[in-house]
């Protein structure tokens, strides 16, 4: 007995070997590649206890993960999803549900940031509400507070605000000027987790936040995300949009079942739905890795900090970019080391971003630049055209981020870093 359950864990040691070493030959092409995995052996071991467990699908530890993410967050309710995409779904698909007494109508005024990621901007779409976009701060990227206040009118009900990479803008005024004009606020911090305003989460201001756990962000449960929300009324009708529209678990399940005596209680379906649910396995890998959320945002600000120094001090040092400035009063959580290269390298533009991919440094653009220009934008044929927005159209053209690695990196990382960054300019 004793020996078949030795052998048969020398057999699952043998395969987990074997596999750890197939994932070692695939290795990146970038010496600094856009997403670096945050995954350390005791996170992926978490998720191979809920695979050897056989209890796979979303159960006890993802409501555990849900439990811990509202005490750090200090946000009342929370809900893990299959995605950060799939948590801004459900916000906008919450404030509109018929479960809602302060609901929002078809074609209500919904406001959003030119430079977004897409499915922070479709769900508005896909909810009947009406996106009007608002062009971002030059140097932060975040929202322009002044074009904000421009487009507010009578019909606008709402803000899908998007933290970028990291950094927000003024929370105190914002929320000054939503309170003044009543305006739900969605708070999308998928590229922002642990990021502070005055000592508070970004993820707390609103009615609603969301996260994304991809890959490539400051912690990662493979695919996965976040909805976070204030009332239990937001709760449960979030919970059940998440599975089908199943009763299970919402707080007003034995009422509604006493109401319609003749439906299978295993099957009952009291709203519309999706399928957006995580499995146990991501809650045990994202769980793990959010207990080390300060750990790996710190290691992010020391290499930032390490790059930026080194750079800024060398005799090769002639303002090719400007860094991107953290907005006052934000402890931000980097997503990337942003940059918006100098007007004076316009024409060479291009060449630059290709030799530093080619020397080893991969980049991409602010989220997805100036959202208008994108063609699943222009087929919509909104009246705002991208050339209504220039401060969007100045980051799309000079902007660009390139990641951040989270292990501290050796000085020697540090100088091949530096000198490609130089050698692309040339
Ligand atoms: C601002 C923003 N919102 C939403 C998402 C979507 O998150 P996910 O990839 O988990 O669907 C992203 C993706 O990175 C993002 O940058």
């Amino acid at each position: 007995m004793y020996k078949s359950i030795k052998s048969k864990k020398m057999g699952l040691t043998f395969e987990l070997n074997k596999a750890l070493k197939v994932k070692e030959i695939k290795k990146s092409k970038h010496h600094f590649p856009l997403k670096d995995s945050t995954f350390r052996s005791k996170d992926l071991i978490e998720g191979i206890k809920v695979i050897l467990s056989r209890n796979v699908t979303m159960s006890k530890v993802t409501k555990k993960f849900e439990k811990i993410f509202s005490q750090k967050m200090k946000m009342p309710f929370s809900l893990m999803v299959n995605s950060g995409s799939s948590a801004n779904l459900l916000a906008f698909q919450c404030l509109i549900n018929p479960y809602r007494k302060k609901r929002l109508k078809k074609g209500d005024h919904v406001l959003v940031p030119s430079i977004c990621w897409p499915t922070s901007f479709w769900p508005i779409i896909q909810s009947g509400l009406k996106p009007v976009f608002v062009d971002v701060d030059k140097y932060t990227f975040n929202i322009d507070l002044k074009d904000l206040e421009k487009k507010i009118t009578k019909k606008t009900k709402a803000l899908m605000l998007i933290h970028v990479l990291g950094n927000s803008t003024n929370m105190e005024k914002l929320n000054k000027i939503l309170k003044k004009n009543k305006i739900i606020l969605v708070e999308d911090t998928c590229e922002s987790i642990g990021a502070k305003y005055k000592n508070k989460f970004l993820g707390t201001f609103g009615d609603f936040s969301t996260f994304s756990f991809y890959f490539s962000h400051q912690i990662s449960s493979v695919e996965g995300g976040m909805i976070c929300c204030k009332t239990k009324e937001d709760e449960d009708i979030i919970k059940a949009l998440r599975s089908h529209g199943w009763s299970k678990d919402l707080s007003n399940q034995r009422k509604l079942e006493k109401k319609f005596k003749d439906i299978n209680k295993s099957f009952f379906f009291v709203n519309s739905g999706y399928n957006l649910r995580p499995t146990d396995i991501q809650a045990a890998i994202g769980l793990s890795q959010f207990k080390s959320l300060n750990n790996f945002i710190k290691v992010r600000k020391i290499n930032k900090n390490k790059i930026i120094n080194k750079i800024i001090t060398d005799k090769r040092w002639n303002n090719q970019v400007r860094f991107l400035e953290k907005t006052k009063n934000v402890d931000p959580s980097w997503f990337g080391l942003t940059m918006l290269m100098d007007k004076k390298f316009k024409k060479k533009r291009k060449s630059i971003l290709i030799k530093l991919d080619k020397m080893g440094i991969e980049n991409r653009p602010i989220i997805s630049g100036n959202f208008l220009k994108q063609p699943a934008v222009k087929k919509y044929k909104f009246a705002q055209k991208s050339s209504d927005f220039p401060n969007a159209n100045y980051v799309h053209e000079f902007g660009f981020f390139v990641g951040l690695k989270n292990k501290i990196m050796s000085p020697n990382e540090t100088s091949k870093f530096v000198n490609i960054f130089f050698k692309s300019f040339q």
